[in-house]
């Protein structure tokens, strides 16, 4: 796995001696996708802005490079570019997509738009007598996922199509100089064996070998983050989640006690949070943290307000000052060494456009998390995990050695309790969510589903409806209840919970948790529902 991208950018990765492939970013929405089904192949991949420099390129000295897809057509004016030196290293080059219309272009072929933009499923039909080494074992028509709103009509000298689709020239190769493009999309799901595809590029094309994994993404990371962090201090805001968990392991083992991690408790995480995870960190992963308990100042800020987005910003605002002030507590505390780095556990997916900080899509999501610090603190950042997904960083934490508890935790939003206690926040009404969202935890753990569901949790309404306990009428708060399954939390389905797990939820919520007298279940799917209710 590639280690993070700010490291990358400074050109201070260490040379990579494993052999892998750089994925060219034209500003394409798989380009990550592509990165990561390269290192599913226990090949090492990083993602480099088209912009990059080819000394740049040259420095990972890579057995492959894949030339990713974009959203421009290649005869617009100003469409993204790279140098065409990567097309003469001697280095095998696979174009997807807009990767192929710039090959095709930059060699002297010819590109047009097609008649209509073609989006979604086609077949493709792979000329067998080419004998092409991308379709080595696979079938002669393969069902393919297309996007693109251009077509070759011209090949470059050399070149030859090796597959066709209803309408178009599909795929093409240029055996001698090693160059291969497809129109198509193989790093997605939705392009049967498109993983075979790729497979076949780099073991039968580039010959890599399969030797890149969690232990070699480890120790090349922590070999990076040292000597990006040099003999300064670093600090680190956990969030009590896996991602930042496993950024501070991997910043702990670069440089020990020079990390400092901070932990705060906004007073709006989950029942014992604060205190279990404190002494997890401190007592099973050995590392030096400050917790905080803050929910005073965070409680009062929040008194009466409504707003979902005002909450996230003032709680968001609320924990930038207290961070700060602890920063500058430790700045001019006892400790030696000046606070240079601040480590952010950023995943992929919180990173809008890929890393094409130079090149064609450079913006940057400023995330919703709290975790998410302003740029204006006076640190460089460490952002170890910044080329992976989720699933990827529990692989990395459970090499790390990483108990499960942390590992398979459900994500929580950075607001905590506030976006799932709908309207105004009263100490009252936290109770009552906490002791409600531990019994649905403690079900869906006793049922086996807790590692099996992507999040699982309760919601407290503020509306009060009619209930009858005993020989008496009461209007009693409404929890809802929520769990989804999902890939990347872009989309998430509903869980058909088996009935009787519901039942023991909605007993249990109703005669353990004062005050709540009807539970529902939450039956909507993402989208055009969200997960969280605010
Ligand atoms: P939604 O509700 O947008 O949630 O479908 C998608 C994922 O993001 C989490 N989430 C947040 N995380 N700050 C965060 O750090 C937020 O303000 C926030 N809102 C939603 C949510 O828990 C789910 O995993």
């Amino acid at each position: 796995m590639a280690s993070g991208a700010q490291m990358t950018e400074e050109g201070k990765r260490p040379k990579s001696e494993l052999g892998g492939v750089v994925v060219i970013d034209f500003g394409g929405q798989y380009t990550q996708l592509i990165a990561r089904r390269v290192r599913e192949q226990q090949v090492f991949s990083a993602v480099l802005p088209c912009t990059s420099k080819i000394s740049d390129i040259a420095k990972f000295e890579p057995v492959g490079i894949i030339l990713s897809g974009g959203p421009s057509s290649a005869y617009d004016e100003g469409a993204p570019t790279c140098d065409a030196a990567v097309l003469s290293m001697g280095i095998p080059v696979l174009g997807i997509c807009y990767g192929m219309h710039w090959i095709t272009k930059t060699m002297g072929g010819k590109v047009v738009p097609a008649a209509r933009r073609e989006y979604g499923s086609a077949t493709l039909n792979v000329a067998e007598e080419r004998q092409s080494p991308l379709f080595h074992g696979l079938p002669k028509a393969v069902r393919i996922w297309n996007s693109h709103g251009d077509h070759v009509v011209g090949l470059p000298d050399g070149f030859y199509a090796t597959a066709h689709t209803e309408s178009a020239v599909a795929a093409t190769e240029d055996p001698v100089r090693k160059i291969y493009t497809v129109e198509f999309h193989p790093e997605v799901r939705h392009t049967d064996q498109g993983t075979e595809l790729l497979r076949n590029f780099l073991f039968k094309v580039c010959l890599a070998e399969p030797k890149w994994n969690g232990a070699a993404f480890i120790e090349e990371t922590v070999e990076a983050i040292r000597k990006k962090a040099g003999i300064g201090r670093v600090i680190c805001a956990l969030s009590g989640g896996v991602d930042s968990t496993v950024a501070a392991v991997l910043v702990n083992r670069a440089i020990g006690d020079r990390l400092t991690n901070v932990f705060v408790n906004t007073g709006l995480l989950r029942k014992n949070e604060f205190e279990d995870t404190l002494a997890m960190y401190r007592e099973r992963l050995g590392l030096s943290v400050i917790g905080v308990d803050a929910t005073d100042r965070f409680l009062k800020q929040l008194e009466g307000v409504t707003d979902p987005e005002r909450k996230r910003k003032i709680i968001g605002n609320e924990f930038i000052s207290v961070f700060a002030e602890e920063a500058l507590k430790l700045q001019h505390g006892e400790a030696h060494g000046e606070i240079e780095h601040l480590v952010q556990g950023t995943l992929y997916p919180d990173v809008i456009e890929s890393v094409s900080v130079k090149g064609p899509s450079a913006t940057i999501k400023s995330h919703h998390n709290v975790g998410g610090l302003p740029e204006n603190m006076p640190f460089g950042l460490i952002e170890p995990l910044r080329d992976l997904f989720k699933d990827e960083v529990r692989r990395i934490g459970k090499e790390l050695g990483l108990p499960d508890e942390i590992l398979m935790k459900h994500p929580f939003p950075g607001p905590g309790l506030a976006v799932r206690l709908l309207g105004a926040i009263t100490r009252e009404h936290l109770v009552t969510l906490r002791e409600a969202d531990a019994v649905v935890i403690q079900e869906i753990r006793k049922a086996g589903l807790y590692n099996k569901v992507w999040q699982g949790f309760a919601v407290l309404l503020p509306v009060r409806s009619v209930g009858v306990m005993g020989d008496g009428r009461t209007y009693g708060l409404t929890v809802a209840v929520r769990v989804v399954e999902s890939d990347d939390a872009m989309t998430a389905d509903w869980v058909r919970l088996p009935g009787e797990v519901l039942e023991r939820i909605s007993t249990r919520i109703v005669n353990e948790v004062p005050g709540v007298t009807r539970v529902v279940y939450d039956i909507s799917s993402k989208p055009p529902s969200t997960i969280e209710w605010e």
